[in-house]
């Protein structure tokens, strides 16, 4: 089984898959990390250096390679629906989750991690620019998952075991 969890930054990919990695023994790859571990660089100095389509590059060979692994949870970037391919090779699988949440819940969420987020870093308004980043992604989000859970007002786990019992 292959889990892959969609959403935009601050959505809890990452934390998320390593509770469903624990509670079904998976091999979590968190695709941003695996991204910086295979450049030897950050993400940041990545995009400073050789710009978002390059990034954007990597993102793609990466998860075309992950694709092909089993038990496996996929946390993915933020972005990962910007790329058509990407969203197709999504469309294909069977357990995509939107992690879906408002503004609100996302602002909380990336407020300490800004800098690690280059399109988040030196951003005036962190709230117009998260909800731009939603209304402009949102639909591909939709189109891409399997399924959508709304993670407002909930804590890890009860996002966690909603997945659990929808993969079961
Ligand atoms: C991005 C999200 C980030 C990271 C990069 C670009 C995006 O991942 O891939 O900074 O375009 O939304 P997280 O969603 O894990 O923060």
């Amino acid at each position: 089984m292959k889990i892959i969890l969609i959403g935009l930054m601050g959505a809890g990919k990452t934390t998320i898959g390593k509770e469903l990695s624990m509670e079904l023994g998976f091999r979590l790859v968190d695709m941003d990390m695996e991204i910086e571990k295979e450049a030897n660089m950050s993400i940041v100095d990545i995009f400073e250096k050789y710009g978002e389509a390059e990034f954007r590059k990597k993102e793609l060979n990466l998860l075309k390679k992950l694709i092909k692994e089993d038990n496996i949870i996929i946390s993915t970037g933020g972005g990962i629906i910007k790329e058509k391919t990407n969203c197709e090779l999504l469309k294909n699988q069977k357990h995509v989750i939107f992690l879906d949440g408002n503004v609100n819940t996302l602002l909380r969420n990336v407020s300490n991690g800004i800098n690690e987020r280059p399109l988040l870093k030196n951003t005036k308004d962190l709230k117009i620019k998260l909800q731009n980043l939603l209304n402009e992604r949102y639909d591909k989000y939709k189109e891409c998952a399997k399924i959508q859970i709304d993670i407002n007002g909930k804590n890890i786990d009860e996002v966690v075991s909603q997945i659990l019992v929808y993969i079961r």
